[in-house]
């Protein structure tokens, strides 16, 4: 899984409860997503860009997006933020989740659920960008409407955890 920026990502303990009862699962988090985590919560997997180069030191080390791209047989951004959303649309990699994305070989299944403010999801530039990202093979899980975080109600809500989780299983299994 990849983690963003997006409040969101307070859903991300329910949705990794889900997804570890028939999945091993590691988390990928944007250092924005940090702000959304629990610090004192240990029950997730967390990798974030550190581990990138903690793990590096010489020619002949592994690379951590490389062997993470190998290791998933899926891998699913959820939350995605209207940032990474830019990012992946003009294949930028200067993150972790964005190099594992950049390296991802679409044989496998790439899922994005895109979470937003109603007006950052109604401008024009989302759609153009996940047009984009759906020629190349990735899956979108439309976000759902309700009241959101920041109090306006429409379309932009991450879809609910439960909902994520089959159509990723049945994707799978
Ligand atoms: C409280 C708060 C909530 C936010 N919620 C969202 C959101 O739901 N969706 C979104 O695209 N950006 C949201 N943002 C903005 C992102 O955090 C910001 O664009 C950030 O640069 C995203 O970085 P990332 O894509 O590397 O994770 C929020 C920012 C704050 C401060």
């Amino acid at each position: 899984m990849g983690i963003t920026g997006s409040v969101a990502t307070i859903k991300v303990n329910e949705l990794n409860d889900l997804l570890c009862s028939w999945a091993n699962v590691k988390i990928i988090a944007t250092k924005s997503s940090l702000n959304f985590i629990n610090k004192n919560e240990n029950k997730l997997a967390i990798i974030t860009d550190e581990n990138e180069w903690n793990t590096w030191s010489e020619i002949g080390d592994q690379v951590l997006h490389i062997e993470l791209r190998k290791w998933a047989d899926i891998f699913c951004i959820a939350p995605l933020s209207a940032n990474t959303l830019a990012k992946l649309d003009h294949g930028l990699s200067d993150n972790l989740l964005t190099c594992v994305a950049r390296a991802w070989d679409f044989k496998k299944p790439i899922y994005i659920c895109p979470a937003m403010n109603t007006f950052m999801w109604n401008h024009p530039i989302t759609n153009t960008q996940l047009t984009q990202l759906k020629s190349w093979g990735y899956e979108i899980i439309d976000p759902i409407e309700k009241e959101l975080a920041c109090g306006d109600i429409g379309l932009g809500a991450m879809e609910n955890p439960e909902v994520i989780n089959d159509l990723l299983k049945k994707h799978i299994m």
